[in-house]
């Protein structure tokens, strides 16, 4: 049982307040108030509850004082956020508060990576440094057209002898077998020079190698292992060099569609330290690390699977085998509504965490060419951003809800057509569907704040309002 009985109620209060680390597509941070109190409404106090789409954890995260949390996404750096912000650590008072990240910079893994990127990119370095200190936009535009990565053609790195050697001899087949080997050097050989600066990229790698060396050698514990990742994940996506912090393409700052607004967000994007941003939140994730929570647990389930075994197996079958439990009280389920892929618009975040060296998706349509956003192959692509399969999805979530827990929370917005982000079901078939398997449905509507946003916004995203469903009492 948890300790949080004994509490004062300021500091369960305090306990429950959540961070959101990355700025996340539908992250519902902004509204909690408005959903929480009916989820916990749902959810007796100690009860379970699972967060089946989690995607930034907030929401679990204001939970865990008050239940069991099942944390799940499709994808891994949303488990990771899982493990560290809603499990926790194992061992408190061996765990936390974090090692300082000089712990993590003055290592002998971290200089050795360092330096020996360093020595190849020495010139290139300098000449980002001084284009950085001079605000030279023109000069950034075309450092990064010209500055080599694996994938760019070789006409546009002439000048860069050691970085056209040391790109030539990078085995990538051996490193997709053997991704932890020295020299860490992913990001600075992928995206350097577009979703990142030379110097951000190369902190990254450097970083990266060191925690998995650290944690190889016990000097991290798994916990604060993945929290320092964590860390570096919130760090990489304040630097990002992107509209609105997310993957689906770095901002272009070169040939012909530079523009003025682009070339001064990158300029100061790139101006953003690693190791600042890294500190900044491994002091909030120990701020969060110590208050008493439920015991949760985190998942990587992709929704459809479950639903494959449901199909074979039964729905109460299927949910014990993958969430580990028969039945819960609620189920919460924030699902994308548009088409917009979440493995596409972070798939750098994915690819930070599996340090795989990926292959990179070919343009449709430039033979041999890449994608502007440098996706990697094989991303999942989830049912509910398809017009065709979300209303098969939405019956199966229905189904397998009615079947193993008390009530299931859902998250959905209105179908507005004039928005250029159409919904990929309306909410009529929604709540169609979902009177076939529960008795009882209450509907509210989330009010949004949008404080930044001029009369014109308010209104068009006036006529978009998010919808929260109740769904009780299976038929
Ligand atoms: C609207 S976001 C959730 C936002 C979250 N409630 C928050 O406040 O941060 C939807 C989430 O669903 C996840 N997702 C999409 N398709 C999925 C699938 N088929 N199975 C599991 N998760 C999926 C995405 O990765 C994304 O994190």
């Amino acid at each position: 049982m948890i300790e949080t009985t004994r509490l004062p109620s300021k500091k369960l209060e305090e306990a429950g307040r959540p961070v959101r680390l990355i700025q996340y597509l539908g992250s519902k941070l902004n509204v909690l108030d408005q959903i929480i109190p009916d989820i916990k409404s749902e959810l007796p106090y100690g009860g379970t509850c699972v967060d089946l789409f989690a995607g930034t954890t907030v929401i679990g995260q204001s939970l865990t004082n008050h239940s069991s949390i099942l944390s799940n996404d499709c994808l891994r750096f949303s488990r990771l956020f899982s493990d560290v912000l809603v499990v926790g650590p194992k061992d408190k008072p061996a765990e936390v508060p974090l090692p300082k990240l000089s712990r993590i910079t003055e290592s002998k893994h971290y200089s050795n990576n360092l330096e020996m990127l360093n020595a190849v990119y020495a010139e290139a370095l300098a000449a980002e440094e001084a284009i950085l200190r001079a605000g030279d936009k023109k000069g950034l535009g075309e450092f990064c057209e010209t500055l080599p990565t694996w994938w760019k053609d070789e006409k546009h790195w002439l000048e860069y002898g050691k970085i056209r050697n040391f790109i030539n001899e990078l085995d990538l087949v051996a490193k997709r077998k053997i991704p932890s080997s020295f020299p860490a050097c992913l990001f600075t050989t992928y995206y350097a020079g577009n979703y990142f600066g030379l110097k951000q990229a190369i902190e990254i790698d450097s970083t990266r190698f060191a925690v998995e060396r650290l944690r190889a050698e016990g000097q991290l514990t798994d916990w604060q292992a993945k929290a320092v990742l964590v860390a570096l994940i919130a760090a990489s996506s304040r630097a990002v060099g992107s509209a609105g912090k997310h993957f689906a393409q770095p901002l272009i700052i070169h040939g012909s569609t530079q523009r003025l607004f682009a070339l001064e967000r990158v300029l100061s994007d790139r101006m953003i330290s690693i190791a600042t941003e890294m500190q900044a939140a491994m002091d909030t994730i120990d701020s969060k690390a110590s208050p008493p929570r439920f015991p949760g647990k985190s998942f990587l389930v992709y929704f459809e699977t479950l639903v494959d075994t449901a199909k074979k197996k039964g729905a109460t079958t299927a949910f014990k085998e993958f969430f580990h439990v028969d039945r819960v009280d609620c189920i919460y389920a924030d699902p994308p509504y548009t088409a917009q892929q979440y493995s596409r618009f972070y798939h750098v975040l994915e690819t930070l965490v599996l340090y795989d060296y990926p292959p990179i998706q070919t343009h449709p349509l430039r033979s041999g060419g890449f994608t502007q956003g440098l996706y990697r192959e094989h991303r999942h692509k989830s049912p509910f951003c398809s017009r065709s399969a979300a209303k098969d999805v939405f019956e199966a979530l229905f189904l397998i809800a009615s079947q193993v827990s008390n009530s299931l929370i859902l998250s959905y917005s209105s179908t507005n057509n004039g928005s250029g982000n159409p919904r990929m079901i309306d909410t009529e078939t929604i709540l169609k569907l979902g009177k076939k398997y529960f008795r009882e449905i209450t509907e509210k509507t989330i009010r949004h704040r949008y404080r930044k946003l001029n009369r014109e916004e308010k209104n068009k995203r006036g006529n978009d309002p998010e919808k929260l469903y109740i769904f009780r009492g299976m038929r």
